[in-house]
């Protein structure tokens, strides 16, 4: 009896191993090989390479070279696994400009939709971003002209407090080599949190800190952790620090909402801003609160994120070539941010930043929803998601030729008139995507475009910049792109004099 029993134990026993193995082999070969009913005549990047950026010191483009870039210009789309999910990514501008164009066939869904039960979804939620159909429609009818439009003379005292700071900064440390990145996301901040949020958080202030920056860095640092965006599976499970930091996620938006409320509500605020809307959409019941706080929250994000990263390479370009550098503070000198607008040699330099450090490299947040081909031959599936690579397609030799890693602003022309139709064209074949396109082409492009100009000219009146020497030259190694902590030298023009033996 005892032996049988022992044999039956160890029979179980083995079953489940079996099961286990099997169950391992199962995930592994998710991880590892696309499904079978992906197209095969485009290639496959190896499942590894999506997890270089977190596990060596390979950046994006040393990751671009070695493994992206011959495979995208060959076949225009490749299969890449993303966030636990093999994905078709497109680099092609025609590719790029049918996913654009054919919403319904390539639907919006986004992380709320792709990961629900990620701490990241719970973070911007169901937005005007990543929702689709009437959804979507119901958030543009809310906000589109206060995006288009907003309160921008902020802008320009943002920006005078914002060199103040630096210049103050300066002179307190005895330095003149300043780590950029918090400076541009306090400017950056104040800019979207004024304009389009009617809501001053004073995140330019000297020695007191804000408590909406020092908030919001907190709430980042604990949600990108990079093991749970490779796996975000992980967030199912019920692990104490990312049970924590949902918490952290949930007083954070709970925070932002009742801030931006009790300003809407305030007899002095004149900014018919697109917080001001979206609270007038709650209060008449044609939005909920989440729906409110889910667009609050991507309003701040991506309102102030990607200038972020735009000012940084812009930073970058200036200091990495000084005859242009000289050129530009040439060029703007005495203009007012109107005359800005219309200068050529501002905008191609603006452009081509974009061309070379689209700050949103990479976009996978549309599903297929039927069968589709992309091109005339690559059959794709119902319900696979695909996405765009901004970093390969305005690098691609095919289409910006043999200088395409160059930094060239006259490549977009010489002439005002010459830059904006090149720049057009190239928005309108998906050569240059930064901004998306389409009917979903980003809403914050005129202000994120102007404000650039404002912060551009500024650093250029006050000083001469240039690359700290003790900074290594690498764009960031995953996520949005941009020069990685980069280290700015600042010499100040008008008061150099006072800081020359620094
Ligand atoms: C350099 C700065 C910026 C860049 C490069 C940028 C880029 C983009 C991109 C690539 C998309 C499409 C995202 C996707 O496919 O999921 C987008 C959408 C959007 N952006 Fe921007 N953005 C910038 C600044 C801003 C600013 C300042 C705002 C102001 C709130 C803003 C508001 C939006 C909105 C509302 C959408 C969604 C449009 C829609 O789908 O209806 N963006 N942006």
């Amino acid at each position: 009896m005892a032996i049988i029993s022992l044999i039956e134990a160890v029979s179980v026993g083995k079953v489940l191993l079996l099961v286990v193995l099997c169950a391992m082999l199962y995930l592994v070969r998710l991880i590892v090989f696309p499904p079978s009913n992906y197209p095969k005549n485009i290639p496959t990047i190896p499942f590894y390479v999506s997890f270089l950026g977190t596990y060596t010191s390979m950046d994006q483009k040393d990751i671009f070279e070695k493994y992206i870039r011959a495979k995208a210009e060959k076949y225009g789309a490749v299969k890449i696994i993303f966030g636990s999910r093999w994905n078709i990514l497109v680099t092609r501008p025609e590719y790029l400009a049918q996913v654009l164009k054919d919403e319904n066939t390539f639907a919006k869904s986004g992380n709320h939709k792709k990961i629900p039960y990620a701490v990241l979804s719970d973070y911007t939620g169901d937005n005007v971003i990543s929702a689709h159909g009437a959804i979507w429609r119901k958030y543009r009818a809310v906000i589109t002209h206060s995006v288009q439009f907003p309160e921008k003379d902020c802008v320009l005292t943002n920006t005078e407090k914002f060199i103040n700071l630096i210049k103050q900064d300066m002179e307190e440390s005895q330095s003149k080599n300043l780590p950029v990145g918090d400076y541009l996301q306090r400017l950056t901040l104040a800019n979207i949190c004024n304009s389009m949020l009617g809501t001053d958080f004073n995140t330019l202030e000297k020695d007191k800190p804000s408590k909406l920056h020092q908030r919001l860095k907190f709430v980042k640092s604990q949600i990108f952790k990079p093991l749970y965006m490779n796996f975000p599976m992980l967030d199912t499970l019920p692990i104490p620090e990312r049970v924590k930091t949902r918490e952290e996620v949930r007083k954070f938006r709970e925070y932002l909402s009742s801030e931006i409320k009790a300003r809407q509500v305030d007899p002095t605020n004149t900014n018919k801003s697109a917080a001001f809307e979206l609270y007038h959409a709650l209060q008449r019941g044609e939005i909920t609160e989440k729906q409110f706080t889910d667009n609050i929250v991507i309003i701040l994000v991506a309102g102030h994120e990607n200038p972020q990263l735009f000012f940084t390479s812009l930073l970058y370009v200036m200091a990495k070539y000084p005859e242009i550098q000289s050129k530009l503070r040439y060029e703007t000198n005495g203009k007012s941010d109107k005359q800005l607008e219309e200068n050529g040699y501002m905008n191609s330099i603006l452009f081509e930043t974009l061309r070379l450090f689209p700050p949103l490299g990479q976009i996978i947040n549309r599903e297929t929803s039927k069968t589709v081909a992309l091109g005339s031959d690559i059959v794709i599936p119902k319900g696979v998601y695909v996405g765009y690579n901004n970093f390969a397609t305005g690098r691609d030799t095919q289409y910006w030729g043999p200088t395409t890693d160059d930094f060239i602003p006259e490549r977009w022309g010489y002439t005002q008139e010459d830059v904006f139709k090149n720049y057009k064209l190239a928005k309108a074949s998906a050569r240059l995507s930064a901004f998306h396109g389409g009917r979903r082409a980003c809403l914050g492009e005129r202000f994120a475009l102007y404000e650039s100009r404002v912060f551009l000219k500024a650093v250029l009146d006050n000083f001469e910049v240039c690359l700290d020497e003790s900074w290594s030259d690498r764009l960031t190694p995953a996520g949005p792109i941009c020069p990685f902590m980069l280290r700015i030298n600042f010499k100040c023009l008008s008061l150099d004099h006072q800081i020359s033996n620094i």
